[in-house]
């Protein structure tokens, strides 16, 4: 079996050979986090993938991320190591439901997570991040909002947003909502000087507890201005793996049971393999890329968000 040294050298030679660039996801392994030419939250890798001038680009990311590059990028090849990356929230959403409830609130505008399938955006009015939802609820002209699919960060927005009704999806990161109180007090409690940073998909009452709530990106640019030296990181466990490489001065708490397992499938041995045989592609047929890159772009032009690079 081949090293992860070597593993590496033959992804970076043939990511040359074929004009392919490698974004990923914070929330990806150290090793596909160190090899990737971009790392990013998901709206700065949303915006990156616009702005490729490579032929090919490979996402080290879940399903949705690289089915929003593709939209984005309709004459490139994009290509994801493995397809069973796939985001259960994502998954949460159905058309049929959206449909009628978007038939039963009229004047309602649908704003709908990035972390959505295409048949979703296509069906929604305007797109957002956990970076910029708060900035994207507030540009909405309309008074009412449905919301989907992640009720904590649904219920995050509606707590910063207070004249406007939004209606919430019920669904949620299995990850995030699994992460409790007590295990953000317990890590308190061993380490008190330590600062709570929760991701907005977290539970009200996590949310509650924590002293700032961010995107992963918003946690890079917080913990690189900060003056405090421990953080608990109240998201995926690898986050903490740029967190500590970018800021090795700096002490970060993780919890245990914060592991997306979607995230976990990409690895240098498929990355490896997706760059030999150019596959699999991800491909979205162009009439629906066409009306899901509306909400998409819409929420491009409102908020940036706390864009790290
Ligand atoms: P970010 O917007 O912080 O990248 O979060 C993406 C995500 O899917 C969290 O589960």
């Amino acid at each position: 079996m081949p090293s992860p040294e070597e593993l590496k050298e033959r992804i970076l030679r043939l990511k040359e050979e074929r004009n392919a660039v490698i974004l990923a996801h914070n929330y990806q392994i150290p090793d596909i986090q160190d090899i990737a030419d971009f790392l990013g939250d998901s709206l700065a890798l949303a915006i990156k993938a616009r702005e490729i001038e490579e032929d090919v680009i490979v996402f080290c990311g879940v399903d949705f991320m690289a089915e929003t590059a593709a939209i984005l990028n309709p004459d490139k090849t994009v290509i994801i190591p493995d397809t069973k990356a796939k985001c259960p929230l994502a998954g949460m959403v159905d058309a049929e439901g959206l449909r009628k409830m978007k038939e039963e609130h009229p004047d309602a505008a649908v704003v709908s997570y990035v972390n959505t399938t295409a048949e979703t955006k296509a069906l929604s009015d305007y797109c957002c991040t956990s970076a910029n939802a708060v900035e994207v609820v507030k540009a909405v002209p309309n008074k009412k909002v449905i919301f989907t699919p992640d009720r904590n960060l649904g219920a995050y927005v509606r707590s910063q947003v207070k004249d406007k009704e939004i209606i919430l999806w019920p669904g949620f990161c299995a990850t995030h909502d699994a992460l409790r109180v007590e295990d953000f007090m317990q890590l308190k409690k061993e380490h008190p000087e330590a600062e709570i940073l929760a991701h907005p998909e977290c539970r009200p009452e996590v949310l509650e507890i924590a002293d700032h709530v961010f995107s992963t990106g918003g946690m890079v640019k917080h913990v690189r201005s900060s003056s405090k030296k421990e953080f608990i990181v109240g998201t995926e466990k690898d986050m903490a793996y740029r967190l500590k490489k970018e800021n090795p001065d700096k002490i970060f708490y993780t919890l245990d049971r914060a592991i997306c397992p979607t995230m976990k499938k990409i690895t240098l041995e498929n990355l490896l393999e997706a760059l030999e045989n150019m596959a699999p592609v991800v491909k979205v047929p162009e009439e629906l890329a066409e009306k899901a890159r509306v909400p998409i772009e819409r929420m491009i032009e409102i908020g940036r968000g706390e864009r790290t690079g």
